[in-house]
């Protein structure tokens, strides 16, 4: 086996994103993602659905990611897949796709965790992107994640908070969702709060200690002001929309801000570095770009489509455990709650 050149398969479908990825050592040769439309009628993901979508796409998304790498599956080194944490019908599909993927081209399979991909996938190699430095604090931020990191090492992490209830993502669109706008409201949220005021309206921050987050609160509390405003003004909704999601963008925001800043505080480490989908957010961007100007610190944000749910992220978590030697037998299950 060529020690130089790894090909790394890997395998991502822990919730609504089928994908698939290859990578030549660190460097990304195709990433493919099948984003599931299905759950948008729902306004949120449906677990029985989602896997059966992802049953559906494994196979085409496979053989696309390898089309587009220009790679034979006999050059694979070995097969990365995630096994947790997510939704178990969706973990399943990619897990049994794996393991006998791996079985019949007789490589080594590698479980991942999805939380710990999300911070390694800072480590993809990309022009002009210098990954951050150990240690560092990371922060996820998605539909499904809000934690805070001390990452002391590639394997080595210490989960210093984690929402209590719903992740950021899920107050960015439940918000969204009370304002009328289609799933997922976040993107949309954000960019009609560009055009508001964000001190217009006042939302409570929930009082939580340490480092752990709350959002469900937020969701309540937006949901009893717009009917409180409606009730005076049936058209307030659509009078007040840009600085209604101004001011909703800048409470999340803070919150997000808050809980950082008392990680560094606490740790005394000043590189921080952001994942998840809300990463795209044009206020946590603004956030993170004054706290390098007045406080001093390093942020690293990966490029959108490492941040959002991807096989990529799950590749160079491969490519990581195969330099050290670390597989997986066939024996290895899914694992809906997996921690870091
Ligand atoms: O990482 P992701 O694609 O999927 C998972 O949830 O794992 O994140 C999607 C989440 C959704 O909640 C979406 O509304 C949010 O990220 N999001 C945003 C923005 N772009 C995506 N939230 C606020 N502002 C954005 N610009
Ligand atoms: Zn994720």
């Amino acid at each position: 086996m060529d020690k130089e050149n790894i090909y790394i398969l890997a395998i991502e479908s822990s919730c609504d994103d089928t994908s698939a990825a290859v990578l030549h050592n660190t460097k990304t040769l195709s990433n493919v993602v099948a984003t599931q439309k299905i759950h948008e009628e729902f306004g949120g993901v449906v677990p029985e659905l989602a896997s059966r979508a992802h049953q559906q796409n494994i196979v085409p998304v496979v053989h696309q990611a390898l089309a587009k790498a220009n790679i034979d599956k006999k050059q694979l080194s070995a097969i990365a897949f995630t096994r947790g944490p997510g939704l178990m019908g969706s973990l399943l599909v990619g897990t049994s796709f794996a393991k006998s993927l791996a079985l019949g081209l007789d490589i080594p399979l590698i479980e991942v965790n999805h939380m710990q991909a999300h911070i390694l996938a800072h480590f993809i190699e990309e022009e002009n992107v210098r990954p951050p430095e150990f240690p560092f604090l990371a922060m996820t931020i998605s539909g499904g994640h809000t934690q805070i990191v001390l990452v002391k090492h590639y394997f080595d992490m210490e989960l210093l908070g984690q929402t209590l209830d719903d992740a950021v993502g899920e107050a960015f669109d439940k918000s969204a969702k009370i304002l009328g706008l289609s799933y997922p409201g976040g993107p949309l949220l954000d960019r009609l709060a560009q055009n508001g005021n964000p001190t217009a309206f006042r939302f409570p921050k929930p009082k939580v200690a340490g480092l752990d987050f709350s959002f469900s609160g937020l969701k309540t509390s937006v949901l009893y002001f717009v009917q409180r405003q409606l009730k005076e003004n049936p058209k307030f909704v659509e009078e007040h929309l840009n600085d209604v999601c101004a001011s909703i963008q800048h409470t999340i925001v803070t919150i997000l801000m808050d809980k950082l800043k008392l990680a560094v505080k606490q740790t005394g480490i000043k590189d921080v570095a952001i994942g998840g989908g809300v990463s795209a957010n044009s206020g946590i961007r603004k956030a993170l770009q004054q706290a390098e100007d007045e406080l001093g610190w390093t942020s690293y944000i990966p490029k959108f489509e490492y941040c959002t749910d991807n096989a990529a992220m799950i590749g160079i978590v491969g490519y990581l455990k195969y330099k050290e030697g670390t597989f997986s037998d066939q024996g290895v299950t899914a694992k809906a709650r997996y921690h870091i």
